[in-house]
């Protein structure tokens, strides 16, 4: 293996590693068995994400069956909602549920003084894991980007086109930028807090960021990530960070020039000779196999394998999904998915 000790701390930092480092998001879910029966011994999936043992084993379950060369900590982006005191419930079957924030009122009885405390237990979860990980496992801790947040915080759920959040943006900006405020408050001190329990890289996802024109796109997904990136590092300047503008199309460029992230993860849409040429230019890239063809499988999953990592893996590069991986992806397909990545002899 080409590279240093880990590949992908080392290909954040600019070197190009081969075979690419890869881990999958979403890699710790319901597609393991091993998951679904410790989530049946918890009422909720907050209550998974909230109780650090577990937590911390569900983290490092798919590290057990395959060797990822990083661990993603197990909490989820609505925890930040959940800190700031909006009620969170996770509704099998049907996503997230929140009280939706629609006026002044209901952004006052939020509180980002007490967010910090109730976010201590993905702090634990971040040391459990990082006492098991060896040193060349590197564990990212995460956080929602605040467009993203705000979406389902506005909405008080997933929604197919965030209507209600770009309309909010677009009636009242200053509310919205109060509330844009806060969650990037919140963001930095859960993504330092993460640092300081051991996380050695981040990611923020932004999985709605396709959503907004160029304008707002600036405003509210370039602008408040920049400001997340700028804040931690000032605090932590050698922490990797990789953001992930789901849906951004080509202001991913501009995205990856100013947000001052240090990779930048391709959704599935994307072009591969697209990535290589504009994004990759200018910093590391992850992505982007798409996880329906992962629960696919088949022929056509070699054939994309072999495609991505001829277009990508001459770069700085993180094998990866372009979305989370789904909870019906055959086992044996993320096995065979590691094989073409990582060589025959990987196992
Ligand atoms: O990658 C990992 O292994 C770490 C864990 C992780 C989860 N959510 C666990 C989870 C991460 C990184 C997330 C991020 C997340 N959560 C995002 C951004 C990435 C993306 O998918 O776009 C978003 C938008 C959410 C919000 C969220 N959480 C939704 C919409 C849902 C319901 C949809 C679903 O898949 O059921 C969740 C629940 C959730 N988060 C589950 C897991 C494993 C499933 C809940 C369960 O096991 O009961």
């Amino acid at each position: 293996m080409t590279g240093s000790q880990v590949p992908l701390l080392s290909v954040l930092k600019g070197e190009t590693c081969s075979p690419p480092p890869m881990w999958l998001m979403r890699q710790a879910g319901r597609y393991l068995p091993e998951y679904r029966e410790v989530r049946k011994t918890v009422p909720s999936f907050l209550d998974l994400c909230l109780t650090p043992k577990l937590a911390a084993e569900v983290t490092l379950q798919p590290l057990r069956r395959f060797p990822f060369d990083a661990s993603i900590v197990f909490s989820d982006i609505l925890i930040v909602p959940f800190a700031l005191g909006q009620p969170v419930a996770f509704v099998e079957g049907e996503g997230p549920k929140l009280d939706p924030v629609g006026d002044g009122a209901a952004l006052a009885r939020l509180d980002p003084a007490v967010a910090a405390t109730k976010l201590s237990p993905v702090y634990e979860t971040v040391e459990r894991v990082v006492a098991e990980l060896p040193d060349k496992v590197p564990l990212i801790g995460f956080c929602g980007a605040p467009w993203t947040v705000a979406t389902y915080m506005v909405e008080g759920a997933g929604s197919k086109d965030q209507a209600a959040a770009r309309a909010l943006a677009y009636r009242d900006p200053s509310l919205f930028q109060a509330m844009i405020d806060m969650i990037v408050e919140t963001s930095t001190i859960y993504l330092l807090g993460q640092v300081a329990a051991g996380s050695r890289a981040l990611q923020i996802f932004d999985s709605w960021s396709g959503s907004l024109p160029e304008d707002a796109f600036a405003r509210w997904c370039i602008a408040p990530t920049k400001e997340i990136v700028a804040r931690v590092k000032q605090q932590v300047p050698e922490i990797p960070i990789i953001g992930f503008p789901r849906g951004a199309g080509p202001s991913a460029v501009r995205y990856a020039r100013e947000t001052g992230v240090d990779g930048v993860g391709c959704d599935t849409s994307l072009p591969l000779a697209w990535v290589r040429e504009e994004l990759q230019s200018l910093v590391p890239v992850q992505g982007n196999l798409d996880p329906v063809l992962l629960a696919a499988g088949g022929p056509e999953l070699d054939v994309r394998v072999a495609q991505i990592l001829e277009e990508l893996s001459q770069g700085q590069f993180i094998f990866n999904l372009g979305h989370g991986i789904l909870p019906y992806t055959p086992i044996e397909h993320v096995e065979r998915l590691v094989r073409l990545v990582k060589g025959v002899s990987a196992g």
